[in-house]
């Protein structure tokens, strides 16, 4: 693979190459192999793929997280190197590089934005609209891998591909797992290892809910999620709701199930000082 910082180097390599479809993998590094999942599911599906790493700013709504954010590019290159081919491109630009002025453009995703991750993060998805909309116009992808484990940021991003009339066809990927249920993260390697060692209860947990859905009432479910999750030393509960792909709803009962539709079981807790999201398809027969 060849690595480039410039945004005229990755055009003048995509542009002498010219290999379709183009597939595009936009990470903020600290790969693991969720990660590489994506990038193997590009390879696969694109003869010229392209990954970026790029710690965003601007999606960052608290400094603290954005200054302790976990930054290993030269393991990254190392993991890259097992599945990127010779003329595949790792990106990854200075933030001036990407920002030469301030981004002052505001993305309207309506409620998508006002729930979950959207209410505890005010701005976290601007600034994703602001990074992904530049990234694309630099890159030009046919088709562009993010994976599940962030489902609402896939629901902005296909509205985003909609609101900017772009052709790039959004692929989601399942979520990787720890052996123990932990969906794979960046931040993983920040929690304390106690806390670490008990963290698969938020899979667990979000399993069993997801299961029980069409048993139980809504309110009840909310109620034993809160409860498995702060009953377990060092995890608070953030928000627990069922939402539903296309307009991310949160559900009040299963009697307001739309058919035809995905539901997830989405989870956002606080293990010690890290903040880690999860969710499930909700298994509807
Ligand atoms: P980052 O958190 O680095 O994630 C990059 C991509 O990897 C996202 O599409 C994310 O959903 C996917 N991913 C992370 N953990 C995963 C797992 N356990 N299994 C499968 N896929 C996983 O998401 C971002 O970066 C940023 O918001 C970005 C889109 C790059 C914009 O800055």
């Amino acid at each position: 693979m060849k690595r480039v910082n410039r945004i005229k180097e990755v055009k003048d390599l995509l542009a002498s190459a010219s290999r379709r479809p183009v597939g595009f993998v936009p990470t903020m590094g600290a790969l693991h192999s969720g990660h590489i999942s994506l990038a193997e599911n590009a390879v696969k599906a694109c003869p010229q793929v392209v990954v970026s790493i790029f710690v965003n700013p601007t999606q960052f709504n608290d400094p603290e997280d954005l200054k302790n954010y976990p930054r290993n590019i030269e393991a990254d290159i190392d993991l890259l190197s097992t599945v990127l081919r010779e003329n595949d491109i790792l990106f990854t630009p200075g933030v001036n590089e990407i920002y030469p002025e301030p981004d002052k453009r505001v993305f309207a995703f309506g409620n998508l934005e006002k729930v979950m991750e959207g209410e505890h993060r005010p701005g976290h998805f601007n600034g994703v609209g602001q990074v992904v909309s530049k990234l694309f116009d630099i890159v030009r992808p046919d088709m562009a891998f993010f994976g599940q484990k962030d489902f609402q940021q896939l629901t902005i991003i296909r509205e985003l591909v909609r609101m900017t009339k772009s052709s790039v066809d959004i692929i989601s990927c399942p979520i990787v797992r720890e052996k123990d249920g932990l969906a794979m993260s960046s931040r993983n390697i920040l929690l304390e290892p106690a806390i670490r060692k008990e963290a698969g209860i938020i899979f667990r947990t979000i399993n069993s809910a997801a299961e029980r859905l069409l048993k139980t009432d809504i309110p009840t479910l909310k109620r034993e999620v809160r409860v498995a999750i702060n009953s377990t030393p060092g995890f608070a509960l953030e928000y627990f709701e069922i939402a539903d792909d296309a307009e991310l709803k949160p559900l009040l009962s299963a009697s307001g199930l739309i058919p035809g539709r995905k539901y997830y079981a989405c989870i956002a807790v606080r293990a010690g000082k890290i903040r880690l999201i999860d969710n499930v398809e909700i298994p509807l027969v």
